[in-house]
């Protein structure tokens, strides 16, 4: 039995040596960034986050093992960023800060502040908060007007994303919509904050789109405008356990506007807390 038992844990020392040598290679990295530590990120309220973010992502994205990027705990300033995939393993990035934008909404090119984009088994988590700084833009003249406020960035854009969880994240003050949700299968909001005043115009909370499989669970959405809304071409969708208000309440729609849309189909709601809202749940045709 001795011998047979040390025959055993030799061979486990090997598999783990085999395991450990294999992490170490390849794309290589994987385990924490630490933007601050490892790519210079200040959390001084002015050196832009861009570059480190941006660096950091590119460093977990090549990386063969999952990878976690952490943005400590602090206030930072971010122009904007876009993060790129698809990448090589799953990464998450865990935002412990507070991440402010520019208050200006003459300085953004593209109607976006922060976008994930085209990424498998992505988490964003950390109970950070991202800041949109809508004040001004709130105030500018014309801003009830559609157009123009469709041209202000959206705080958080999740485009094409399989497999995504979003927890324990703040949203507040967006200039347009909070967050918004196109073309991803299988994401779920989980301890999701969103806070605007009830005055900021085309604040949606969640705005969802040609999306497959949504979950909204146990959040609180404090905004101008609908706190969860619905486009065309979304199915399998659960909002389950949200408090929203102030609001205009939980929306499919607008619908029927354009040629070729896609059908909206299997959306429950339930469990939720609607508190001084203009309208409960509504399919808006
Ligand atoms: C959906 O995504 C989550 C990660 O958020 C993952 O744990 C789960 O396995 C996925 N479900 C399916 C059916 O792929
Ligand atoms: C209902 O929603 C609350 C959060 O508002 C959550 O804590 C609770 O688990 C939900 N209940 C069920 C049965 O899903
Ligand atoms: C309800 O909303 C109105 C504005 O829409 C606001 O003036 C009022 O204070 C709110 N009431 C509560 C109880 O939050």
């Amino acid at each position: 039995m001795a011998i047979q038992f040390n025959f055993v844990s030799s061979m486990l020392i090997l598999v783990l040596l085999s395991i450990s040598s294999v992490e170490g290679q390849g794309g290589g990295g994987g385990g924490v960034i630490d933007v601050v530590a490892k790519f210079g990120a200040k959390a001084d309220e002015k050196t832009d986050l861009s570059k480190p973010l941006l660096d950091a992502w590119k460093e977990a994205c090549a990386s063969t093992s999952p990878s976690k990027i952490v943005i400590p705990k602090g206030i930072y300033f971010l122009s904007t960023a876009t993060l790129d995939g698809p990448c090589k393993a799953p990464i998450e990035l865990q935002v412990q800060g507070t991440v402010k934008a520019p208050a200006d909404p003459g300085a953004f090119k593209e109607p976006k502040w922060i976008a994930f984009n085209r990424i498998e088994n992505f988490k964003l988590s950390g109970g950070g908060v991202f800041d949109g700084q809508g004040t001004t833009a709130y105030k500018r003249e014309g801003c009830k007007g559609h157009d123009y406020c469709g041209s202000l960035p959206i705080n958080l854009k999740f485009d094409f994303l399989t497999n995504a969880m979003i927890q324990d994240i703040t949203t507040k003050d967006s200039k347009q919509f909070q967050a918004n949700v196109l073309g991803c299968k299988n994401i779920t909001f989980e301890h999701f904050t969103v806070s605007a005043p009830d005055e900021s115009p085309n604040t949606d909370g969640i705005h969802i789109g040609r999306s497959d499989g949504v979950n909204v669970l146990n959040s609180e959405i404090k905004t101008g405008d609908d706190c969860v809304s619905i486009g065309d071409g979304s199915k399998n969708l659960v909002i389950n356990g949200v408090t929203c208000g102030p609001g205009h309440g939980i929306s499919i729609g607008s619908l029927g506007l354009f040629k070729n849309e896609e059908p909206v189909d299997g959306v429950t709601v339930k469990n939720c807390t609607m508190t001084n809202t203009s309208n409960g749940v509504r399919i808006k045709t």
